[in-house]
């Protein structure tokens, strides 16, 4: 089974860089598929080319590809419009702009997102995915959602037995029980295949996100494989001047903080580093000191 390794955190702590340099490493190790479900991803202009159409290969071995609500919502038409359509139209007299006003509902491009992860985990084309995910706070929503559309799909069961004589084309029963199973699959996917790092920045609020992402993760069942400090300034430039004399000591009293927070649990620093992505050589010393951190 294809393993996921997801990169969660506040926005701008560093979880594409971690990505994209996690995704470069295991490409050299079998075939990996780096997602992302940022809805302001950079995957494309990393790699300087269109990936929120398709699959596309950006490098040896590895694939990309962004998942963006307009290619999700393509995905799910695709897929599911028409089983919808069908249950709806055998007891409303709609037409098929129906499905225009289910595209608008809230959470369907999240729901699907995860759907799409589950295909693709599935195709067994890649020994590993790597996720670079939404700021926390979309992240936990997608993820709860799941677990609301399953327990939806459980309570919709019982509603649609009552209801089962109106329909004529379909059997709504049929295709709930599908959707319901996938659902399954995908909570299952998450809790089984998939584990997470979360990227922080030696500051507070980016620590404090990070330690409730983490218990939120628990609590939904992703297994978290620790926290990353990123962007941690080295002490030999902070000697020399007053201003990055206290910088470093706030950051060093963060750190503390996190390492006390994190109880045993893995936590790997890297230093704040001179190049930036899109600078030759910047994602493979990322990579190298994330091996080594
Ligand atoms: N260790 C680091 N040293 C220097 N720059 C970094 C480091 N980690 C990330 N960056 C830079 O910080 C910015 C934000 O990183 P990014 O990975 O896009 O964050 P996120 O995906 O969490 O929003 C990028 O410009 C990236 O090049
Ligand atoms: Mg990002």
């Amino acid at each position: 089974m294809t393993k996921i390794e997801m990169f969660t955190g506040k926005g701008g702590v560093g979880k594409t860089t971690m990505a994209v340099a996690t995704a470069l490493h295991y490409a050299q190790l079998g075939k990996t598929l780096l997602i992302s479900t940022d809805p302001s991803g950079s995957l494309s202009e990393i790699f300087s080319q269109p990936l929120d159409q398709r699959v596309t290969e950006v490098a040896a071995n590895l694939d990309a590809v962004e998942l963006t609500r307009q290619l999700v919502l393509d995905l799910w038409r695709e897929k599911f419009a028409d089983e919808i359509y069908a249950v709806l139209s055998s007891f409303l007299p709609v037409g098929r702009e129906i499905l225009d006003y289910i595209e608008g509902a809230p959470g369907i491009d999240e729901e699907f997102m995860l759907d799409y992860l589950l295909t693709m985990a599935q195709s067994g084309t890649y020994q590993t995915i790597v996720w670079d995910t939404a700021p926390t706070v979309t992240t936990l929503n997608l993820l709860f959602i799941q677990q609301l559309f399953y327990s939806h799909m459980t309570q919709a069961q019982k509603v649609y037995v009552k209801v089962k004589n109106v329909f004529n084309k379909v059997d709504p029963l049929a295709l709930i029980n599908k959707w319901r199973d996938l659902t399954a699959q995908v909570i299952e996917l998450l809790q089984t295949e998939t584990t997470a790092w979360v990227v922080a920045n030696p500051e507070r609020l980016p620590i404090e996100q990070a330690l409730h992402i983490a218990d939120s993760l628990n609590e939904f069942g992703i297994s978290v494989n620790g926290f990353i400090l990123n962007k941690m300034l080295p002490p030999e430039v902070c000697s020399n001047h007053p201003f990055w004399q206290a910088k470093f000591q706030a950051q060093q009293r963060c750190r503390e903080r996190m390492l006390f927070a994190a109880d045993g649990r893995v936590v790997k620093e890297l230093p704040e580093l001179l190049g930036e992505m899109k600078v030759d050589g910047f994602l493979g010393e990322v990579s190298k000191l994330l091996r080594k951190a």
